[in-house]
């Protein structure tokens, strides 16, 4: 282990909000690792201050929004859930041989969620998941789902449809490109109104119902009627609150699942593997996400 604090940085506009500086900085006490890890606010040109960043001696750094289209730009070599998602939330640097320096550019939002999922056992193998919403948010998280492999099938509802079969397709053809388009999970986009219209039976149910609106911030409820919720038996926010409960999770278990949690494991969790891509270390989930509960409940 290195002497010397190594330096980190998440960028972004706005950024004084962000939590990743708490996160990482737990990350690095358990492993008993020195870090300084700043926040960064990106008022001209994204690539400048990155740059800027890692000729102070940066070893990597967190995008957040709205830096991360600029991140994929910038980074000379990219994962390919970083290719799939088209953005990055995490950028490493690399010492070349010649002296020069190269960024690596990943994406670890939706893999993110999928740590989260499996450390809560969510029950994925040949589900039938429902996501509501069609934002960025979704755009991250569809990658990781088809990368497990087992989903049975994947319905994007959203208010504005053309954003849900956009996304649909755009994956399709992503796979068709660089895979086996054969291995895609079966997906389709509809809108609210042909849920609701849908009998909800042996073939329309679903198991697994995820929340990737804005609508919680909000206290708002997706309009998607009961009978969905009754049949499922895992529902996920990705909205967060310090005692873990949103309106979703709570209409979720008001309904019959018991098994409804928040977001805050996913954002430990994207932030568990930049620091693994950073140091190699995978940190634990449960006591970071325990610790920003207090550290939130403060707030
Ligand atoms: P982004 O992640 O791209 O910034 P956003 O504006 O934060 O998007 O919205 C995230 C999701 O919440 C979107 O799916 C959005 O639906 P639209 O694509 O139709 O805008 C959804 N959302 C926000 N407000 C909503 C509302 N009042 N009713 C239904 N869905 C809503």
């Amino acid at each position: 282990m290195s002497e010397s604090p190594a330096l980190l940085a998440v960028f972004g506009n706005p950024i004084a909000h962000s939590l990743s500086p708490l996160i990482h900085q737990f990350f690095a006490q358990q492993e008993g690792r020195s870090i300084i890890y700043e926040k960064r606010l990106v008022e001209g040109a994204f690539a400048d201050c990155v740059r800027e960043f890692f000729a102070q001696g940066g070893v990597g750094c967190n995008v957040t929004v709205p830096c991360k289209v600029e991140a994929f730009n910038f980074a000379t070599a990219k994962t390919e859930r970083a290719r799939v998602a088209q953005a990055v939330n995490t950028l490493s640097v690399r010492h070349d041989a010649d002296g020069s320096l190269s960024y690596k550019g990943d994406n670890t939002d939706g893999f993110g969620l999928l740590t989260d999922l499996i450390r809560l056992k969510c029950p994925l193998a040949s589900a039938r998941v429902l996501i509501i919403g069609a934002g960025g948010a979704t755009r991250g998280i569809v990658p990781s789902l088809q990368f497990l492999g087992s989903i049975h099938n994947l319905t994007i509802v959203n208010r504005t449809l053309a954003k849900a079969e956009e996304i649909v397709a755009y994956i399709q053809d992503f796979y068709a490109a660089n895979h086996f388009s054969r291995m895609l999970m079966p997906m389709r986009a509809c809108d609210y109104a042909t849920l609701e219209a849908q009998k909800v039976t042996p073939d329309t149910y679903f198991d697994v119902i995820i929340n990737a609106t804005s609508l919680s911030m909000r206290e708002e409820l997706p309009p998607v009627k009961d009978e969905y919720y009754k049949r499922a038996r895992f529902a996920y926010d990705l909205f967060y609150t310090p005692q873990g409960k949103t309106v979703f999770t709570e209409h979720a278990k008001s309904l019959g699942i018991a098994n409804s949690y928040d977001g805050l494991g996913m954002l430990v969790g994207q932030a568990a593997l930049a620091y693994e891509q950073w140091f190699g270390v995978r940190p634990e989930m449960e006591p970071t996400i325990e610790y920003m509960r207090q550290v939130l409940a403060q707030r």
